[in-house]
């Protein structure tokens, strides 16, 4: 089995393939029950809603078990090591989805464990949603190469994911973030090259408008994700000019999609207008979650 830490680990081929496999999953046309009698822990370090339940749904879909654990509930919490959490989890199960607080112990975890291990959002990265989010760019748009995407917001993890990915598949990715939370510059130079190999662009501006111009896809997330709430007050303040509205959208082509990977904070980053309004396909992408991670568990997990 293979592990899935980063989308910087796979391919362009391979990310292709994957969208394949999830979108023939979701007409119907995949494999059938290809995961039958295996198992999946589902460690959960921070809360979920969207993760959780289509991690869960979507094993069972496949044939399989989810088993949801809570970091409260195994010693892992109270100070097991992770190299013995992951040998003995591999004596159990199948497969092992982690959200994590630190990337650095899902690699750690998936280097001590003899089974697959699948990133479910760490401080670095969130491949799944990134995943998700293209499987429904190219629902709406027909293709991903070529286009150009827009994240508006905080230079977090979801925000390197979606560097790393629009980079392997060639579309054009601008991200405009306040001063002092621009998206890490290891990542961001990792991602030129990839953008470099396709012949696409990474804009990394201080300015949305510019971010915005011309785009196809606007993206944005919370401006205090989980673990920042003591942060909330100063980044509302620094993040003001940020928010994505008709104003800013104004910009970007006349048939945009807006995406957004949930939860939402209305009247912050992102308008009730634009959220709840015609370009918007929040939903269909958080369906996509489901199916997206359909074809990941498959890969990683089928004999
Ligand atoms: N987008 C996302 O990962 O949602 P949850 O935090 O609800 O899993």
């Amino acid at each position: 089995g293979k592990d899935f830490l980063k989308l910087a680990d796979f391919s362009t081929e391979e990310i292709l393939a994957l969208l394949e496999l999830a979108a023939d999953m979701k007409a119907g046309k995949g494999p059938v029950k290809p995961l039958a009698g295996k198992t999946l822990g589902m460690i959960f370090q921070k809360s979920s809603t969207r993760t959780r339940v289509s991690f869960e749904v979507g094993m069972l879909q496949l044939g399989g078990h989810p088993l949801f654990l809570s970091n409260n509930d195994l010693q892992l919490g109270r100070g097991e090591t992770i190299y013995d959490t992951a040998k003995v989890l591999s004596r159990y199960l199948d497969g092992i989805m982690i959200r994590a607080h630190g990337h650095e112990q899902v690699e750690e975890l998936a280097e001590h464990a003899d089974i697959p291990v699948i990133n479910g959002l760490t401080d670095s990265y969130h491949p799944c949603q990134m995943m998700a989010d293209m499987l429904t760019i190219q629902e709406h748009k027909g293709k991903l190469k070529g286009l150009k995407i827009a994240y508006i917001g905080d230079g977090n993890n979801v925000a390197h994911s979606i560097l790393i990915g629009s980079a392997k598949v060639g579309m054009d990715v601008a991200i405009a973030s306040p001063v002092g939370y621009e998206p890490d510059a290891d990542i961001v130079a990792q991602a030129e090259g990839f953008a470099n190999e396709q012949g696409s662009t990474v804009v990394i501006t201080n300015d949305p408008v510019e971010a915005v111009k011309d785009a196809d896809v606007i993206y944005t997330d919370v401006w205090a994700s989980m673990g920042q709430e003591a942060e909330q007050d100063e980044r509302v303040q620094k993040f003001t000019g940020f928010q994505v509205n008709e104003e800013l959208c104004s910009h970007a082509k006349s048939d945009f999609i807006f995406l957004h990977c949930l939860p939402a904070h209305r009247g912050e980053e992102v308008s009730a207008e634009i959220i709840d309004g015609k370009h918007s396909v929040i939903f269909d992408e958080a369906e996509n979650r489901m199916h997206a991670q359909k074809a990941i568990l498959v890969a990683c997990m089928a004999d």
